[in-house]
């Protein structure tokens, strides 16, 4: 997608440098645009824990492209079994909710394992990465494709009148490598000239929902608001809220959906107001092995100072300001996970599904 008229995806190799990935610094959007340079295995843990990186397709993106900065930096007398299981392990640990880490190191693993030297293993991962890549920028591109009937729809009934579409956090192209998954399908209706406006909550503790989905709409041209995270209720009952949707770090085989921290009590306030909830996502975003998500899926708990202080722009600088009294204790999850019943359907790049072991099943065949 575009920032400031400028084609940009969110990962990339360096020009006439293949040892060096380069990404986009997410922590500092939107007021300031920096390019950061991924060059060994570390680079890529820190960038993905520290959240330079974020979003589950591009977490997974950024962990294919660590496990190549791993093995690039091997030589002949380091034991390969041992290293590689080092470094898919150590990539792993750095955020849990979000799946696509998993799949994404997983593919690596599997795909270098037929490969017999360290160069041979390094070339493979590398192509892997890219393919990977490449794959989720078209697997987003379908994502639209499959879901903008939804809006199509809503619009026809409305006669042509501007589709409200409530979204939470980031799951824009900032979150993927291009297009984004809950976006997508906005951008696509906004390119064949459907009237939309997007709710843009801001999503504490982070703010990815005020910071980056804004951004990347005010990027592209789309009518959005943001709001305050407990708005969407109100909006909802006063009928200003046509239809909601999500994207998801990780969502169980039966349909439970793990997102950003907030994501449930919307779909709870969408149910009550038979308002369709929609969630965007790739296949790598669901966990095939996990049967009820609710259980089992880890949820993160980050640093209690995310909810204890805000940043903002002042001065021509990020600042950071306290918003609680010193003492008083905060608790940070950073996801929740909605409950298969009520998710209106899942768009995928395979099409859509309704949330249950039997449809989602089917999309993996
Ligand atoms: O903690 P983050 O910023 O990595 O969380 C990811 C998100 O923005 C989401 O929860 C998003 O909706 C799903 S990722 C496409």
């Amino acid at each position: 997608m575009h920032i400031n008229g400028k084609h940009y995806h969110t990962i990339w190799v360096k020009e006439n440098d293949p040892k060096t990935i380069q990404v986009i610094d997410q922590r500092l959007l939107p007021f300031e645009f920096k390019i950061r340079d991924l060059k060994t295995i570390a680079d890529t843990f820190i960038a993905i824990k520290d959240m330079c990186v974020r979003g589950a397709p591009l977490i997974g993106v950024t962990a294919a492209y660590g496990m190549y900065l791993g093995l690039l930096h091997l030589n002949e007398k380091d034991n390969l079994t041992t290293k590689i299981n080092e470094f898919s392990q150590y990539l792993k640990s750095s955020r849990p909710t979000a799946v696509n880490l998993k799949f994404a190191v997983d593919l690596v693993l599997d795909k270098i394992k037929s490969a017999k030297s360290i160069n041979e293993k390094t070339k493979v991962a590398f192509e892997i990465a890219n393919q990977l890549k490449q794959d989720e920028i078209e697997n987003c591109k379908k994502i639209g494709k499959n879901g903008v009937r939804f809006i199509q729809e809503i619009s026809k009934a409305k006669k042509g009148e501007t589709v409200n579409i409530l979204t939470h956090c980031n799951a824009g192209w900032l979150a993927c490598v291009d297009y984004g998954t809950a976006t997508s399908p906005m951008y696509l209706a906004h390119e064949k000239g459907i009237k939309i406006h997007v709710w843009v909550d801001e999503t504490r503790p982070r703010n990815q929902g005020a910071r980056l989905t804004a951004y990347e709409l005010e990027q592209q041209g789309i009518p959005h608001t943001v709001i305050a995270d407990n708005t969407g209720g109100l909006l909802m009952q006063k009928g200003m809220v046509d239809m909601v949707i999500v994207g998801s770090d990780r969502t169980s085989a039966n349909g439970d959906v793990a997102n950003k921290i907030g994501t449930y009590l919307k779909a709870l306030a969408a149910h009550d107001n038979n308002i369709p909830f929609y969630v965007a996502l790739p296949l790598s975003t669901i966990d095939f092995e996990m049967e009820d998500g609710i259980k089992n899926i880890p949820i993160e708990q980050r640093d209690p100072d995310e909810v204890k202080y805000v940043e903002g722009w002042n001065n021509d600088e990020i600042t950071r300001v306290r918003i609680t009294s010193e003492n008083s204790p905060a608790l940070n999850y950073g996801f929740d996970v909605t409950p298969a019943k009520y998710v209106t359907a899942l768009i995928t790049e395979k099409g859509v599904a309704k949330a249950n072991m039997n449809d989602i099943e089917k999309l993996n065949k």
